[in-house]
């Protein structure tokens, strides 16, 4: 038996117990006489004491050779501590040891394993598994694991069951480009890894599964970020004979039930935001609402001076920073240089500064008065004592602008305050959008996802305002969910595939499956996905997923502990009948 205990469990009331540990050494302490080591295991640490009047002779000489990360086993005695630790499980207690195992040496570790490690990013991921044993980082996969138990209990108490679908499969066009992978006996076929298993989990429910969910994997091949990886995973969920709402009510549920279960937080609103709603007073589909500051819309007052910044836009638009109005002219000068920068490309930014007294100071005050000064301030709801930041040009562009000033200088301000959750839902999506790259539609959901019924009249005029019924889950300011009611009509959804660009060869080609089991009694349906390492990080009170995901890849899509991608030799190319002189 390797241990009668883990690191983590005797306290006072062990003490006089024989116990035996194994774990690593986190550090020792030799004072000569006596040697302390911390010993460790993923539930905590505790304090072995080797002592040169105690401890046999032999086995006190072994402590002192330890080194840092040596993998050892002890027997020994639980004894009451001189100096207890309050501030640890284990701290009234230590290990008298009477014998020493190492089970294993280790060399000198690339950074320190503590929680505030010296470790830079590359050669930590370059390290994984000793980041891991770090308390960050196994805390967080710990973390990702009870957040999955929960999700797994709470709909498979309502009847949702649990079915994988396979990985090599024909591409599904949600957005991004395909992984592919090789097929050896069908040569210069080509499977495509799943960037979801949508239409899977569709066909499931022409199947009669009725409720479905599975934590899956999924692949896209895209541009990577804080909040993405090449491969993430999905709490992928299907429900048959089901509204819009009915899906909202039960995944409402669940976040109800994540937060109480795994935060403590009884969640009091969770709004429903139409999409237009959210663009016009947030410049964002995925608002913060943890704070204000929302839009105030200007064209009407800001449009009737000799201003021509203003009166050539076509949207004029604020928002109101609290307590801002004592910003200097140096920090303000930031602000707009911020604003400024290519990734965020305002050509400049107005500001009015609303003074304690009552009256306004603006960088346009030659072209506003008071009067107009104050109605800005209405539109804004600024308060005494508030910044307003007023941004001008075409209207989406300008919005998008403002929308990251707002989240800039909520951060700022410490508005963004991880330990407090605003969930709420987008809905009524528009079913396409225009791509200027292609000169076409493309669907904003997926092309699965139904158009209201009463905008159908819309979709061969006016495609653009046709909305969908499609909605995004969203959680302090991230999309952390998103799913539609799907077309269950063979020739709808045909129509919807010649509306995005498809001939009829090519959709029954990609999509002939699918099209076809609509004409075997499709229930009508609907769905949707959580990102599981969005949600388990914001609920970690984090946007970074890497530290979630026990082996993540880097900005560059590298799994740089395993050295991945890598070449692979010719003869393996020739089997798979690859060659790799294309240009
Ligand atoms: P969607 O593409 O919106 O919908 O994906 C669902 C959720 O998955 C998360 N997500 C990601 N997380 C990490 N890295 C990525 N690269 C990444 N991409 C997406 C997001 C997102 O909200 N089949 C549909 C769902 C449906 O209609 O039922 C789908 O995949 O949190």
């Amino acid at each position: 038996m390797y241990r009668s205990h883990n690191c983590g469990q005797l306290n006072a009331t062990h003490i006089n117990k024989e116990v035996t540990l194994a774990g690593w050494v986190q550090k020792s302490r030799d004072k000569g006489f006596m040697v302390w080591v911390d010993l460790r295991d993923r539930y905590g640490i505790t304090q072995l004491i080797f002592d040169e009047q105690r401890t046999d002779k032999s086995v006190f000489e072994k402590a002192k050779s330890l080194g840092r990360e040596f993998v050892i086993q002890v027997k020994g005695t639980v004894i009451e501590r001189e100096s207890k630790n309050a501030n640890m499980a284990t701290g009234d207690i230590e290990i008298l040891v009477s014998e020493l195992i190492v089970l294993n040496s280790a060399m000198l570790p690339p950074f320190t394993i503590e929680d505030d490690t010296d470790g830079g990013e590359e050669t930590r991921m370059k390290y994984r598994y000793l980041d891991i044993r770090r308390n960050p980082v196994k805390n967080a996969l710990l973390f990702r694991h009870k957040v999955a138990m929960e999700v797994r209990k709470y709909l498979s108490d309502l009847d949702f069951c649990e079915v994988e679908t396979p990985y090599l499969i024909k591409s599904t066009p949600e957005g991004a480009r395909d992984f592919v992978v090789p097929s050896r006996m069908n040569q210069g076929q080509f499977y495509a890894l799943p960037q979801s298993p949508q239409t899977f989990k569709q066909l499931l429910m022409v199947g009669g599964m009725d409720k479905y969910f599975q934590i899956v994997k999924c692949f896209r091949d895209e541009d990577l970020r804080a909040d993405r990886q090449p491969e993430f995973t999905q709490i992928d969920c299907e429900m048959a004979f089901v509204e819009q709402e009915d899906i909202l009510n039960v995944f409402e549920g669940l976040t109800r039930h994540l937060l109480k279960e795994l935060k403590g937080i009884e969640v009091a609103e969770f709004p429903r935001m139409t999409y237009e709603h959210a663009m016009k007073t947030y410049g964002n589909d995925k608002p913060d609402i943890r704070f204000e500051m929302k839009f105030g819309e200007l064209n009407s007052t800001a449009q009737h001076k000799d201003f021509g910044v203003f009166n050539s836009a076509e949207l004029v638009v604020g928002i109101a920073a609290p307590g801002c109005a004592s910003y200097t002219r140096k920090e303000i000068d930031a602000l707009i240089d911020w604003v400024k920068r290519p990734q965020i490309g305002a050509s400049g930014m107005v500001y009015v500064k609303c003074e304690e007294d009552g009256t306004f100071k603006s960088s346009v005050d030659k072209f506003y008065d008071q009067s107009d000064l104050k109605k800005w301030a209405e539109a804004t709801n600024a308060k005494a004592g508030d910044m307003i930041f007023v941004l001008s040009g075409p209207a989406d562009k300008t919005r998008s602008q403002l929308s990251a000033l707002r989240m800039e200088l909520a951060t700022r301000l410490g508005l963004r305050n991880p330990e407090v959750f605003a969930p709420l839902w987008v809905v009524d999506f528009p079913l396409l959008e225009w791509d200027e790259e292609s000169g076409r539609y493309h669907a904003m959901h997926h092309p699965f996802t139904s158009p209201k019924p009463e905008d159908m009249k819309l979709i061969e005029t006016e495609p653009g305002k046709v909305r969908a019924n499609a909605y995004d889950m969203v959680l302090n300011g991230n999309e952390i969910g998103g799913g539609s009611i799907r077309i269950h009509d063979k020739e709808l959804q045909s129509r919807m595939f010649s509306l995005l660009g498809f001939s009829p060869e090519q959709a029954e080609e990609q999509f002939g499956f699918l099209m076809n089991a609509f004409q075997f009694g499709a229930p009508p349906h609907g769905g949707l996905a959580f990102g599981l390492d969005r949600l388990v990080a914001i609920l970690g009170g984090q946007e970074t997923i890497r530290d979630f995901i026990a082996f993540p890849k880097n900005n560059s899509g590298r799994d740089v502990m395993i050295d991945a991608p890598s070449l692979i030799d010719d003869a393996q190319l020739k089997e798979l009948c690859i060659r790799l002189d294309l240009k």
